[in-house]
C-alpha cells in the first residue's frame, strides 16, 4: 500500500493505520458513545440522490468560489483539527502547505503543535484560527490578538465542545497529549519504529500555542477528554461569543452550529459564517448530522450567513450534494488526517488532488459550469 494508490478516505485510513501507533489511530478514527453519528455524518448523504442535466456544454467547469473575504479555487478546506504533529513529523506546517498550493484554507487549532506565527511564516494562503474559550481568559485574548498580527484571514470559535465527549477508544488504549508510553501501549509503539524514531528526531511535542500558558498537555500528560475539562469552560454563553467576535472585528464563523435558531443568534451577534457540524461526530452522539440539518439552516438564513458543512465527508459527490442543499462550502477532519498520517505533505496533497478531480469530474458529469448551478434542482431527497 502506497500514497499513490490512495484513491478514497478508506485507502488513506487503512495506510495511516499501518503508519501510526494504535492509541494515536484511534484517537481520530473514533467518536463518541456508540459512534452512531460518526456513522450517520456520511450516511446521511446516500438520502439524497443528484439529477444531472445533459448536454450542458461543460466543458472545464470552475471550481472557485469565496469565502471569510478570500477567493479560493475549490469549495473544500481542511478543518481545524489539534495536534497534527502527532500524524506527520511536520504537523500544522505540511497541511498549511498543501492547503496553500491548492488555494484553499488550512485551520489551526488552538491545540496545534506548532505556532501562528510559525505558520504564518510559512503560507501566504488563506488561513483559519480555530478558538476555544479557555477559563482562563487571557489565553484566549493571546490566540486572538496573534492570529491578528500574524494576518490569519478568519477566525472561527468552536462551541460543541464545553465538556468532553465520551471517546470509549481513549479510555481503553489510554491515550494522552503529550503520548505517554506504559506498558499497556508499549507494544503498540514498538510495532511503529518508524513513527517513534520521527517523534524522537523532531521539534519536541508541544501544545505550540499555549505552552507559555499552561503546561498540562505539553509537559504533564493528560488524556483529550481530561484536558478539554480542565482548560476550556462549560458555562461559555452567547455573551462570551460576542466578545469573540467583536474583538475579532473580522471574518467570523461558529463552529457546531445545529439548529436554525443557533444561525439566528449567530448573525445577531456578528457572526459572518456557520460551521454546520457535530465535531465529527466526536462529542453528542446520537446529534443529527450536518447534512442533515444543512437545507433547512440555509433555507432560513443562506442569504445572511455563509454556510459551512463539517464532517462525513469523503466524497467529491458529497461536496455537491451539501452545495446543492445550500453550503458555500465543506471542510474535513480526518480524511485529511489520515493522509497527513499515509504522507505528510505530499499525503495531504494527494488528497485534495483526489477531490478536485471528483468534484471537476462529477461536475461536467452534472451538467454545472459553476458552483452556483450546483442549486437545489440538483437533487432529490429520498422518502
Ligand atoms: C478533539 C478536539 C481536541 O476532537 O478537537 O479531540
Amino acid at each position: 500500500m502506497s500514497l499513490k494508490n490512495c484513491h478514497n478516505f478508506e485507502d488513506f485510513r487503512k495506510l495511516a493505520k499501518k503508519k501510526l501507533p494504535s492509541p494515536i489511530f484511534h484517537y481520530i478514527d473514533g467518536g463518541a458513545d456508540d459512534e452512531s453519528t460518526l456513522r450517520r455524518n456520511t450516511d446521511s448523504f446516500n438520502d439524497c440522490d443528484l439529477v444531472p442535466n445533459i448536454l450542458a456544454s461543460v466543458g472545464k467547469p470552475d471550481l472557485s468560489t469565496t469565502l471569510f473575504g478570500r477567493k479560493i479555487d475549490m469549495p473544500i478546506f481542511l478543518s481545524p483539527a489539534a495536534m497534527q504533529r502527532l500524524y506527520h513529523h511536520e504537523g500544522d506546517i505540511a497541511s498549511a502547505r498543501a492547503a496553500d498550493k491548492f488555494g484553499t484554507f488550512y485551520s489551526m487549532s488552538s491545540m496545534g503543535n506548532n505556532t501562528i506565527e510559525e505558520v504564518s511564516n510559512i503560507s501566504s494562503g488563506p488561513k483559519l484560527f480555530q478558538l476555544y474559550v479557555h477559563k482562563d481568559r487571557s489565553i484566549s485574548d493571546d490566540l486572538i490578538e496573534r492570529s491578528r498580527r500574524s494576518g490569519f484571514d478568519a477566525m472561527c470559535l468552536t462551541v460543541d465542545t464545553l465538556v468532553a465527549g465520551n471517546r470509549e477508544r481513549d479510555h481503553r488504549s489510554g491515550f494522552t497529549t503529550p503520548p505517554k508510553l506504559t506498558l499497556k501501549s508499549l507494544m503498540s509503539f514498538i510495532m511503529r519504529p518508524e513513527w517513534v524514531f520521527n517523534y524522537l528526531t523532531h521539534k519536541k511535542f508541544e501544545l505550540s500555542n499555549v505552552a507559555k500558558k499552561t503546561d498540562k498537555g505539553t509537559n504533564i500528560a493528560k488524556s483529550v477528554m481530561e484536558y478539554i475539562n480542565e482548560q476550556y469552560d462549560p458555562a461559555m454563553s452567547w455573551k462570551d461569543a460576542e466578545y469573540c467576535v467583536k474583538k475579532w472585528n473580522g471574518p467570523f464563523a461558529l463552529k457546531g452550529v445545529m439548529s436554525i435558531e443557533d444561525a439566528r443568534r449567530a448573525i445577531d451577534i456578528g457572526c459572518t459564517a456557520i460551521m454546520i457540524s457535530n465535531h465529527g461526530g466526536r462529542q453528542l452522539d446520537g446529534s443529527r448530522s450536518p447534512f442533515d440539518q444543512v437545507k433547512a439552516i440555509s433555507d432560513a438564513v443562506g442569504d445572511k450567513l455563509e454556510i459551512i458543512l463539517d464532517g462525513g465527508v469523503r466524497r467529491g459527490t458529497h461536496v455537491l450534494k451539501a452545495l446543492a442543499a445550500g453550503a458555500k462550502a465543506c471542510s474535513f477532519g480526518k480524511m485529511f488526517l489520515f493522509s497527513l498520517a499515509a504522507g505528510g505533505q505530499k499525503g495531504v496533497e494527494k488528497l485534495l488532488q483526489n477531490m478536485q478531480d471528483e468534484i471537476r469530474r462529477n461536475m461536467v458529469l452534472m451538467g454545472c459550469k459553476t458552483l452556483k448551478e450546483v442549486d437545489i434542482s440538483k437533487i432529490i431527497y429520498r422518502k
